[in-house]
């Protein structure tokens, strides 16, 4: 026992992970989306399932794979599916990641047929998505709170400004500015915030060791 705990200190640990973007229909062979890969929320998945914790993935649409013994994925299409996932998984974690690229607006009526190509423009109304990381962050005994925030103008305040909205006990905000960043990348740039307003600034590294950054700061602040 004592040497397992050793090889996985997260043993009996829980957690959510959401990762990907989502997709939302336009009709039935369009939908908006975005250029998330998942490669973030896998890495933290994988990290966290190596130290031993019970990882729940829950996906948008991309061509990643990976597996665990220890990490359930659940695949997803939009984001009405991401949040009906998210509150059928969540009582009971000990830790909640939010990483997908979850589109802010759907299409008010996705057409049940393909739209025909007719005049020179096209409206679509849009409608709101449900903020799932912030439908967390009001629960009663909710779990150690993790978002992520992407800015392109004034990064910290905005990033603060954001997990004092949603309540996340630690927000990372990924810098867009730099090369080596973003969507598609293998490598991020992080900054750490916290409620208090500390932030901590990370260099460049890639998706790997960026999620073990991230997850030796769930655990310290955790236990
Ligand atoms: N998020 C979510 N559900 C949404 C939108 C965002 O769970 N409908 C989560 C993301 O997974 C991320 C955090 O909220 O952890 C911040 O996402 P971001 O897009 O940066 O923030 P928004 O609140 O959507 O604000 P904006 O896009 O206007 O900056
Ligand atoms: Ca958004």
């Amino acid at each position: 026992e004592q040497q397992l705990l050793k090889e996985q200190p997260l043993r009996c640990k829980t957690c959510l992970i959401t990762a990907g973007p989502t997709h939302e229909a336009i009709d039935p062979v369009r939908y908006i989306g975005n250029h998330s890969t998942g490669k973030m929320g896998m890495a933290i998945a994988m990290d966290l399932a190596n130290r031993g914790a019970e990882v729940t993935l829950i996906i948008g649409p991309t061509s990643l794979t990976g597996e665990h013994d220890l990490i359930q994925r659940i695949d997803v299409t939009s984001a009405q599916e991401m949040y009906d996932a998210v509150h059928k998984h969540i009582s009971g974690k000990d830790y909640a990641v939010f990483s997908a690229a979850v589109a802010d607006y759907k299409p008010a009526i996705p057409a049940g047929q393909k739209i025909k190509k007719s005049s020179d423009t096209l409206t679509l109304e849009l409608v709101k998505n449900p903020d799932i990381l912030a439908s967390v962050g009001v629960m009663e005994n909710r779990p150690f709170l993790v978002g992520f925030a992407l800015e392109t103008e004034n990064e910290i305040e905005h990033a603060f400004a954001k997990a004092k909205k949603k309540n996340t006990d630690l927000l990372i905000l990924n810098s867009m500015n730099d090369e080596g960043a973003g969507f598609g990348t293998d490598t991020n740039k992080i900054t750490m915030i916290d409620k208090n307003g500390n932030s901590e600034k990370f260099p460049v590294k890639s998706k790997q060791l960026v999620a073990k950054d991230i997850v030796d700061e769930i655990v310290k602040r955790t236990s």
